[in-house]
């Protein structure tokens, strides 16, 4: 017989069911629109998690309902060793979902060994097909092997391969046919994301965000009647179709938040647990992990503080925007203190 462990609401009746684990806050690229500035202050190795210890959290989360795992960074694969990593977290039947978000750099090389390590579904960053627009905007050389990385992908096959763009006002937002199109010949679904002004997107003001409506409208343009697909889900991805029945998605993160129906938090690399993207504070995982804790006292901790949930930061700031009063969400002062507090330690 098998029971079904009831889910662990917040106050809002969010369950507890996806986890973003992130397994290194450092990253090979700059992206202007998370890593804008030039100096950084990273987590300190001894405080990272060990793999054990990455999945003996993830198992009490499990036992509180959580089966969607994703791995983040910054850039997961500058983590070693991560098919192992995927073979630990696999182990436990809980998880029926494991998926990865890379900036897909360092993908081709080690596309096979997650297949064989049992990887679900990928999740690639591509927010243009210019390699100089790559360069300009993440700092770094490498466009080619972002493209190896999905080539990789594609041909080895998983569950589901996504491609995320964030659309941003004067940069890309005249190459979305381009992906979309791009998207179509490999297999992939193409999501544009609204720029947010996350903690560490310091360059982000609210005319760089290419917005939905924007976004629907530059499409329709192209490709006649765009249709919304209706559809049960907490992704934060609105989906459409097009005419010719390819599909694309939208992440509405600035102009409309789907906080409502938000069932993620995050792990940092460091153990610290995020209900939310704008959270200020975390609650330590790794003190009490590595104190000894019993199991079920850190699993009540983790119930506990879900229970106590009222985080819906993207609805707040677009509240905020609305009478006017957006401003910084953390100032540089308060990033350089503490790394916690940018999207690259908490994983986007
Ligand atoms: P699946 O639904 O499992 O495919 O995952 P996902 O859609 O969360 O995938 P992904 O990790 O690629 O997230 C897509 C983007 O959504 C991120 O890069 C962020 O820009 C945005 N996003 C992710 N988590 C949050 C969140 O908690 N709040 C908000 N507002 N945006 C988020
Ligand atoms: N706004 C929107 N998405 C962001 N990401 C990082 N910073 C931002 C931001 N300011 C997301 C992007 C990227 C992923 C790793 O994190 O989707 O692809
Ligand atoms: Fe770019 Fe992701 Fe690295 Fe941030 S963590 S700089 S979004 S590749």
């Amino acid at each position: 017989m098998s029971h079904k462990t009831p889910d662990v609401l917040d106050t809002f009746g969010r369950p507890l069911k996806s986890l973003r684990l992130s397994v290194t806050d450092r990253c090979n690229l700059r992206c202007k629109y998370c890593m804008p500035e030039e100096a950084y202050t990273w987590l300190p190795r001894e405080t990272l998690l060990s793999f054990e210890e990455m999945c003996a959290l993830t198992g009490f989360f499990a036992e509180l309902g959580v089966d969607k795992v994703r791995l983040t960074g910054g850039e997961p694969l500058l983590r070693k060793d991560l098919p192992t990593l995927m073979r630990m977290l696999l182990e436990n039947p809980r998880i029926k979902d494991l998926a990865l978000t890379t900036n897909g750099m360092l993908l081709a090389e080690q596309a096979q060994a997650f297949r064989d390590a049992g990887l679900h579904r990928v999740t690639v960053s591509l927010d243009t097909l210019k390699p100089e627009r790559f360069t300009a905007l993440t700092r770094r050389n490498g466009h080619e092997q972002v493209l190896a990385g999905i080539d990789a992908v594609v041909r080895i096959g998983f569950r589901s391969l996504k491609l995320d763009t964030v659309a941003m006002r004067g940069f890309n937002d005249d190459e979305l046919v381009d992906l979309i199109e791009y998207g179509k010949r490999v297999g992939a679904e193409v999501r544009f994301i609204e720029y947010m002004d996350v903690g560490g997107a310091t360059d982000w003001s609210m005319d760089k965000v290419f917005s939905r409506a924007a976004i629907l409208e530059r499409l329709s343009r192209r490709y006649g009647p765009i249709e919304p697909i209706i559809e049960q889900s907490s992704a934060p991805a609105q989906r459409f179709v097009l005419p010719d029945g390819a599909t694309f998605g939208i992440i509405p993160s600035t102009t409309a938040p789907f906080c409502a129906a938000c069932d993620r938090s995050r792990l940092t690399a460091d153990g610290l647990w995020y209900l939310c993207l704008y959270a200020k504070d975390g609650t330590d995982l790794r003190r009490p992990l590595r104190a000894g804790a019993p199991a079920e006292e850190i699993k009540s901790l983790i119930r506990s503080v879900w229970q106590g949930r009222r985080d819906r930061g993207a609805e707040e700031r677009k509240e905020l925007e609305q009478i006017g009063a957006r401003g910084r969400l953390v100032e540089i002062d308060k990033l350089r203190a503490d790394p916690h507090l940018e999207m690259h330690a908490r994983g986007g």
